[in-house]
């Protein structure tokens, strides 16, 4: 009886919370999908198309996994008193034009790169370290964290809308304001009204191959800027990388926990748009996602013809 009674009322904190979230949008795109298959930067890139606001919805729960590490919290036991110290953290997710040269996988569109605070602690690096990895799927299947974690995301959204280039009134050329979410429940538990929703997959081994890809690139960064900076210290040399295979098994090993989840499991909502990139450049995919976005604010699409 008193879980039953447990369980309605945080079954309406859930149901308050989201909407509150929908509560002050103009226009939401969902993107939700697989591990690596382009959502971030996908989202991203279609966010400063559009002149709308963008949250990685990912990086909370990173950042939630790394409270757990450097607390040494057993989810297995603890997972509420976790659950607590997110309640007190804040995150913050900071978008800023690209100041790098587009990766060559991305064609002539510059991405905006995301600076994601911690308690105003640059955790970016961090947040995608191995032990994160590893761990954050376990994090994200517990309930009580999940809720922690809508919290933030509604502040999130507030934040980010006031933010967004066309907030509060339409950009000249008609376009609202809003905000485009990436995860695993966007579409089917966050913003299940979203205007439009994407899933976005590609084939298990173009998405190992882009993870191992931008791993490399940014081991290439890392030592042209020691060997700029003349440094021979050995104690610096860039970690070796694992291999393709290794990055596939942990994303699929992702995936299915993803997927099998009792709470918000990853599932394509009714209504998404999907959308298999395997073969798909990054421009083709970013516009055929602000065509569709367009469509739907009642715009004339801009790339028609890809
Ligand atoms: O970038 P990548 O696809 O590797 O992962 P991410 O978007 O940073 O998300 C990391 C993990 O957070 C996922 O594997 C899920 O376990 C969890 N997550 C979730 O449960 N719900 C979301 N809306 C977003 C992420
Ligand atoms: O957020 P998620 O984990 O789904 O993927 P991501 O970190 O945005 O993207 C993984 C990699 O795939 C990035 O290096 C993208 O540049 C690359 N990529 C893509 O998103 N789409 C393509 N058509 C080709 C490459």
């Amino acid at each position: 009886m008193l879980f039953n009674r447990a369980r309605i009322a945080s079954r309406s904190l859930f149901g308050s919370l989201r909407h509150q979230l929908l509560a002050r949008r103009d226009f939401t795109i969902a993107i939700d999908g697989p591990a690596a298959s382009g959502k971030s930067s996908t989202a991203r890139a279609v966010a400063q198309e559009l002149g709308l606001g963008y949250i990685d919805s990912g990086s909370i729960y990173r950042c939630a996994t790394l409270l757990a590490l450097r607390n040494n919290i057993d989810i297995n036991e603890s997972a509420g008193d976790l659950a607590a110290l997110i309640n007190k953290a804040t995150v913050d997710i900071r978008v800023r034009p690209s100041t790098s040269r587009p990766a060559p996988n991305l064609g002539r569109l510059a991405v905006p790169e995301v600076q994601v605070l911690l308690d105003n602690e640059d955790v970016s690096k961090e947040i995608r370290a191995p032990e994160v990895n590893q761990l954050v799927a376990k994090v994200a299947s517990d309930r009580s964290i999940r809720e922690a974690v809508l919290h933030i995301q509604r502040q999130l959204v507030e934040s980010a809308e006031s933010i967004s280039t066309n907030a509060l009134s339409k950009n000249a050329e008609g376009v609202p304001g809003g905000v485009v979410m990436d995860g695993r429940d966007i579409g089917t538990t966050i913003f299940p009204n979203a205007e439009l929703k994407i899933y976005l997959d590609a084939s298990a081994m173009a998405r190992a191959i882009r993870r191992w890809d931008e791993m490399n690139n940014q081991m290439k960064e890392a030592n042209a800027l020691q060997a700029a900076k003349g440094s021979s210290d050995s104690d610096s040399a860039p970690a070796a990388y694992p291999s393709v295979e290794k990055i596939a098994r942990e994303l699929e090993a992702r995936d299915y926990a993803d997927i099998n989840r009792e709470h918000s499991p990853l599932r394509i909502a009714k209504d998404a748009v999907v959308i298999d990139n395997t073969n798909l450049t990054f421009e083709q995919q970013v516009y055929t996602i602000t065509d569709l976005a367009r469509e739907r604010m009642g715009l004339a699409p801009k790339h028609g013809d890809l």
